[in-house]
C-alpha cells in the first residue's frame, strides 16, 4: 500500500497497521549524543595541489573509521540542486493517481513509484514510498518511469545524474590512491558504471516510535550519495554498536561506501549499516544516488591491497553477489559476512 496515503488517512482511532509496527527498532541502543557531525571532506581542497595530501588523509580516515562522510564544495551547481529539490517535493505532493502513472511493474526490477521489495507475507514494511529510476548509462533508462511533471524534472534528473557520475569517478581516484591502488584499476571497475537514483518520501507518523522509514541495511554499491531534499533529518548509522543520528550541512552530500568497496579494499574500508527513522511533525524527503561496478566483474579483494597479507573475503561474481543480496531481504550485512574468510 501507498504509505503517504495511509499516513494521511490515519487518525487517533485507527493507528499504525500491524505490518508497519517494529518493536525491535526500539530495543537497540541509540547514542545519547544526538546529531553527531560526520567527517567533512572538502572536494575543492582535495583537487587543489596545495591541500590535496592533507584532505586525502582525512578522506582515508573517514573511510576507515566511519564508512560515511559529508562532501562539501562538490561543485554540483546550486541552481541545479535547488531546482531538482523543488521538482522532487512537487512530484510527491501530487495526487496519488498522478504518481501511480509511474508505478512499479512486476518485472523483477524496482524501477518506478512504489516501495522496496516485499518478499514475503511476514515481512514488516517500511514507512516510506519511493520513485526509483535507472539513470546511467543512458541505455539503461526506461523513460516510462521518469515523470513528465513538473516539466523540469526529467532534465534536472539527467543533468544531476551526470554530475554525480563524474563526482563518483573523481572520488574513486582518491580512494584508489589512498588504498595504494592505481587509479586506472578503479576507473576500469567503474567504467561507464550503472547509476540509479532513488527519491524517498517518508511520511510523518503520529506514532513515530512504532515505525521505521527504511530498515537497517548496508548498500550493495561501490559508493552512494544521499541528499537531504527538505531539511528533515532521520538518517542513522550504526557506529560501535549504537545508532547515531547524522545531521548534514546544507547541500552537502552524505557519502557512504558500499559492500563492493568493503570487499575490494579487503575490509580496510567498511560498508556501514544505516536506517531511517520517522518523526511526528514533518515528512522527510531525500534522494540517494547509487553507483555500482560493471555487471560483469568478479568481486574479490584487490591484490594490490592484500600485498603480502591474506584476503579477508572470498570471491564471487558481482551478479551472484546481487542475487544473494536481494535473497537476504536487504536485512543486515549478511552477504558480506558470508564472504568473510
Ligand atoms: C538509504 O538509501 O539508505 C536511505 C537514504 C536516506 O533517506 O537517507
Ligand atoms: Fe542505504
Amino acid at each position: 500500500p501507498n504509505v503517504q496515503a495511509l499516513a494521511t488517512s490515519i487518525n487517533k482511532s485507527s493507528l499504525v497497521p500491524e505490518r508497519y509496527v517494529r518493536p525491535e527498532a526500539k530495543i537497540e541502543p541509540v547514542a545519547s549524543t544526538d546529531d553527531i557531525e560526520l567527517p567533512v571532506i572538502d572536494l575543492a581542497k582535495l583537487i587543489d595541489q596545495e591541500f590535496s595530501n592533507e584532505e586525502a588523509s582525512k578522506l582515508h580516515l573517514a573511510c576507515q573509521e566511519w564508512g560515511f562522510f559529508q562532501l562539501v564544495n562538490h561543485g554540483v551547481p546550486e541552481d541545479l540542486m535547488e531546482g531538482l529539490k523543488v521538482d522532487i517535493a512537487e512530484f510527491f505532493s501530487k495526487p496519488l493517481e498522478e504518481k501511480m502513472a509511474y508505478k512499479q511493474d512486476n518485472d523483477g526490477t524496482i524501477q518506478g513509484y512504489g516501495q522496496v521489495f516485499v518478499l514475503s507475507e511476514e515481512q514488516k514494511l517500511d514507512w516510506s514510498d519511493m520513485l526509483y529510476t535507472m539513470t546511467r548509462p543512458i541505455v539503461l533508462r526506461n523513460m516510462k518511469y521518469w515523470p513528465t511533471s513538473p516539466p523540469t524534472f526529467r532534465d534536472n534528473i539527467d543533468r544531476f545524474s551526470l554530475e554525480l557520475t563524474n563526482l563518483a569517478s573523481c572520488l574513486w581516484n582518491y580512494i584508489a590512491k589512498n588504498l595504494g591502488v592505481a587509479p586506472e584499476v578503479f576507473a576500469q571497475l567503474f567504467k561507464d558504471h550503472p547509476q540509479a537514483i532513488r527519491f524517498n518520501y517518508y511520511p510523518p507518523c503520529l506514532e513515530p516510535d512504532k515505525v521505521v522509514g527504511h530498515s537497517p541495511h548496508s548498500d550493495a554499491t561501490g559508493i552512494s550519495f544521499v541528499l537531504h531534499v527538505n531539511d528533515v533529518q532521520g538518517l542513522q548509522i550504526r557506529k560501535d554498536g549504537e545508532w547515531i543520528t547524522v545531521s548534514a550541512l546544507p547541500n552537502a552530500f552524505v557519502v557512504n561506501l558500499g559492500d563492493i568497496t568493503e570487499i575490494l579494499s579487503n575490509g580496510i574500508y567498511k560498508s556501514v549499516e544505516h536506517r531511517v527513522m520517522i518523526i511526528t511533525e514533518n515528512a522527510r524527503i531525500s534522494l540517494a544516488s547509487f553507483h555500482s561496478p560493471d555487471n560483469s566483474i568478479m568481486l574479490r579483494p584487490l591484490p594490490e591491497v592484500i600485498g603480502d597479507g591474506k584476503p579477508n573475503y572470498g570471491s564471487i561474481s558481482y551478479q551472484d553477489f546481487m542475487k544473494a543480496y536481494f535473497d537476504k531481504q536487504l536485512e543486515g550485512k549478511s552477504v558480506v559476512d558470508m564472504l568473510k574468510l
